[in-house]
């Protein structure tokens, strides 16, 4: 039988953070969330709160659901504190190597020797960030999508040391959040990002060429070809710099050009453009 988690500690308060905070609350887990920076917490619950009043309006949840969610869920400034008692810990922190390997060292030194460490990584490798570890067998990739509350998927992304018990149980854990994972191997991009970013990526290329406008390029794919939302929609979702991290590290391990983030890309990180975040990036968000 899959480990029992009922102590899930999410780090990072960001786009991704407060979701899966959110989805484990949902599922009666109790939930501490923590970031470096103490300024994203309180507005990373308010996000909270904000989706599960959706929810209600929608008549997916009631008043209780909603209450009870945001009741299990603690902002925990401290990160030592919030670990020694996890089941689970799901790291979304920038998507870094170098940064993630120096949170689990933290983590595999603070949590109990049986506790899960899951990253949403949305591309770097897992072995990677396990390589170094004393319980390297614990580690596995937990790729939710954006936004977590309601994208059905979940990548699990096992590394070649990932243990049958801490796969079989973060795939209990995203079925009981309403979720429908797969099982990946541990390469780069998984299933997902490795397809996704090379249509992102493409659209970029057609505005830099003038082929159509970015509305008429995203237009195409949602009536041409019955995607929900146009690539360049969702990179504006996604965060233009979570995007350029992930083409940069798929480009340098695939090695194929399909992966050269274009320069618009890379302009609009360096303004400040980063999509729906920051207000601007391929649309105005700003209401
Ligand atoms: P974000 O930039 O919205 O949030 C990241 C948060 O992590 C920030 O609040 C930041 O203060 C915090 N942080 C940074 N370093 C930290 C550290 N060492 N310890 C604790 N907190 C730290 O980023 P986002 O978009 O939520 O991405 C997080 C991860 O999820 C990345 O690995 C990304 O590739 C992945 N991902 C992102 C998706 C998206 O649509 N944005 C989709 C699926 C995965």
């Amino acid at each position: 039988m899959a480990k029992a988690v009922a102590e899930v500690v999410v780090i990072g308060a960001g786009t991704m953070g407060h979701g899966i905070a959110q989805v484990c609350a949902q599922s009666g887990r109790r939930v501490a969330l923590h970031d470096t920076d103490a300024h994203a917490l309180a507005p990373a619950k308010e996000r909270i709160a904000a989706n599960l009043e959706g929810g209600i309006r929608r008549g997916k949840i009631t008043e209780q659901a909603r209450d009870s969610t945001l009741e299990r869920i603690v902002l925990a400034e401290d990160l030592h504190d919030a670990t020694t008692r996890a089941d689970l810990v799901v790291e979304a922190i920038v998507e870094d190597l170098d940064v993630k390997r120096q949170l689990f060292a933290r983590l595999a030194a603070a949590a109990p020797a049986d506790a899960i460490l899951a990253s949403n990584t949305s591309s770097l490798s897992i072995a990677g960030i396990a390589e170094g570890l004393p319980h390297p067998e614990r580690v596995v990739g937990m790729h939710f999508f954006n936004p977590v509350h309601i994208m059905k998927l979940v990548e699990v992304v096992v590394h070649e040391g990932t243990s049958d018990a801490a796969r079989d149980a973060v795939l209990e854990v995203a079925r009981s959040m309403g979720k429908d994972p797969i099982v990946v191997q541990d390469s780069p991009g998984f299933a997902s990002s490795r397809l996704g970013v090379v249509l992102g990526l493409e659209a970029m290329r057609m505005v830099e060429q003038g082929v159509a406008s970015v509305e008429d390029i995203d237009k195409a794919m949602k009536l041409g070809y019955g995607h929900p939302m146009g690539p360049l929609q969702l990179t504006d979702l996604v965060g233009l710099d979570v995007r350029l991290a992930i083409a940069e590290f798929l480009h340098s391990t695939l090695k194929s050009d399909q992966y050269a983030p274009p320069r618009i890309l890379r302009d609009k990180v360096a303004a400040g453009k980063l999509g729906k975040k920051s207000g601007h990036g391929f649309y105005d968000w700003k209401d």
